[in-house]
């Protein structure tokens, strides 16, 4: 019987042993590895397209300008050694607004999305209104500007960054002229 206890005592104190022991490897590998190996940065570009209402042709205003739905824009990114590493394009939605996520490059020119990706106007749908201007420079390539604008999910850290507000025009302001 009283071997019996000890047998009984000792299995006790072995899984008791085993319980604390992976306890600490689980608290350790918590607080030490997994938020630092696993959170995954994603780089987010928005912003709004519009059309550039026929009395403010020529400048960069965009007053009294009506957005422009499903016009599509091109997102490059440029590499480390300046090659392009990325390329998305994204479509604006019933507001002009676009959305593009970009997929998470490490190598970004000079580290820093910012200076490494620009937007362009590649087409509206709109046949009055197509003719790409270079307001904000979307046609030659608009920076992205870093509002400090994040997002956490729970393994995600996004980084929002904006372009623009870029704008087409009507091929012609006849009325105007
Ligand atoms: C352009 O702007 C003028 C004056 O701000 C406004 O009256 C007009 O409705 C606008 N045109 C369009 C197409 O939105």
């Amino acid at each position: 019987m009283v071997r019996i206890m000890k047998k009984i005592a000792v299995v006790f104190a072995l899984h008791l042993a085993a319980i604390l022991l992976s306890v600490a490897v689980a608290g350790h590998s918590q607080i030490c590895r997994v938020p630092a190996a696993q959170v995954v940065v994603v780089v987010v570009v928005e912003g709004v397209v519009y059309c550039q209402n026929c009395s403010f042709r020529g400048t960069w205003s965009l007053e009294s300008a009506a957005t422009v739905a499903a016009a599509r824009v091109g997102v490059t990114c440029l590499g480390w050694k300046n090659q392009v590493i990325i390329r998305r394009a994204a479509s604006t939605d019933a507001a002009g607004y676009f959305y593009a996520a970009l997929d998470a490059a490490g190598d970004f020119y000079k580290g820093d999305p910012a200076r490494a990706c620009y937007v362009r106007l590649l087409a509206s749908p709109n046949a009055a209104c197509d003719d790409p201007t270079n307001i904000n420079y979307g046609f030659t390539g608009a920076a992205l500007k870093d509002e400090g604008k994040r997002a956490a999910a729970k393994l995600l850290d996004v980084m929002i960054y904006s372009a623009g507000p870029l704008a087409f025009q009507p091929a012609s302001c006849a009325s105007m002229q």
